[in-house]
């Protein structure tokens, strides 16, 4: 909050330029959208230039955006299995289908997609969590992201790539955008955000494709009619980036997403010993397999009563929606001791179900 209330000190001021409240261009103001792009270059390792940008309200306002601009009602979206569980709810309220394609320790995958565009499926827009999966914590590897665009040119639809979580990554550099495997065909639509970055009250993000890719999202009829989105949120994130307060503070976001992460995994492993699951290298996420068959909302219930702690049931996550052994942990928002304390509630939570 200290560095959005110092942003707003500093450009909101009585003879700040009065068009910052004036109906702005449709892609966002282009100081912003230039600064953007210099930090997501540096950020990324791959060149982001000012005009393969769109400001958004954020990946939820971009997902409906893409979908109404590259999909037409009753056409049919691909997404993962498991996935980021209120995407379902944007895709379907604009009336399209939905249809799942495994996710598995590489990601989306992208042979089983390949058999079903094979089989007569007819898709406009596979959905994916390239980076840092919500909820799986995987990487999409390089080889599937490549064949994915591939696919995207051979069978005509766009690859709507949700990337909120690509710049928090544990190690030295981050996974590859899914911009760089665009190759100049077009064909990928990336979304980011601030809100895992900042805060998502700020409500702020940016589409990131081709120039004719990112044309198609300044005719859309919303940004035409708003002149663009958020210009206010856009100048207070613009002063955190001149500033160099983003770059310092998502370099410290990253260390203390790794401790977190590093106290949850050292306490599955002490108090859920039968757990399995990949260890998290980046993002928000770790996705367990508990090593026992439970109905996982029966058990978020039984623990949420007896034992106060929490988790996503997995359930919640994936296409059939069918009780299971999965649960998503989430350790971005408690402190290390609180991460350990909440597994032994969750051990405790385990064994005290299991003798009901
Ligand atoms: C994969 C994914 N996409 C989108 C969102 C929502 O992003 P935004 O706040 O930018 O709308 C989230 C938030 O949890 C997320 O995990």
């Amino acid at each position: 909050m200290h560095a959005i209330a110092r942003a707003a000190r500093e450009r909101l001021t009585e003879d700040a330029d009065p068009l910052l409240l004036q109906y702005g261009t449709m892609a966002g103001p282009l100081g912003f959208r230039e600064s953007l792009a210099a930090y997501l270059s540096a950020g990324y390792g791959h060149d982001v230039a000012a005009d393969e940008l769109v400001v958004t309200g954020g990946i939820s306002t971009a997902l409906g955006l893409a979908a109404e601009v590259f999909s037409a009602p009753g056409q049919c979206v691909v997404m993962g299995d498991p996935t980021y569980f209120l995407a379902r709810g944007i895709f379907e309220t604009l009336r399209l289908e939905t249809a799942a394609v495994a996710v598995d320790e590489h990601g989306l995958n992208v042979d089983a997609l390949e058999l079903e565009l094979r089989r007569g499926l007819n898709v406009s827009l596979v959905y994916c969590i390239p980076s840092f999966h919500n909820p799986c914590g995987v990487n999409l590897a390089p080889d599937r992201a490549r064949r994915l665009v591939e696919l995207a040119q051979q069978y005509d639809f766009m690859v709507l790539a949700d990337e909120p979580y690509v710049l928090l990554h544990f190690g030295d550099a981050p996974p590859p955008c899914m911009m760089s495997f665009d190759g100049g065909r077009n064909r990928v639509v990336s979304l980011g955000s601030f809100s895992k970055l900042l805060g998502p009250g700020l409500r702020l993000g940016w589409v990131h494709g081709a120039q004719p890719v990112v044309e198609r999202f300044t005719e859309h009829g919303v940004l035409r009619s708003g002149g663009g989105l958020n210009p206010i949120a856009s100048e207070l994130v613009h002063a955190t980036i001149e500033s160099g307060f983003l770059r310092e503070h998502v370099g410290t976001l990253r260390e203390t997403l790794q401790e977190r992460a590093a106290a949850l995994v050292g306490a599955l492993r002490v108090h859920v010993p039968d757990a399995t699951f990949e260890r998290p290298d980046g993002g928000y996420f770790c996705w367990v397999d508990l090593g026992v068959d439970v109905d996982d909302r029966m058990l978020l219930r039984h623990c949420l009563a007896e034992h106060g702690v929490g988790f996503t049931p997995g359930s919640a996550c994936t296409a059939s929606g069918e009780p299971g052994r999965h649960v998503r942990l989430s350790f971005s928002f408690y402190e290390a001791r609180e991460l350990e304390e909440a597994v032994e509630r969750l051990a405790r939570g385990l064994g005290t179900f299991s003798q009901l």
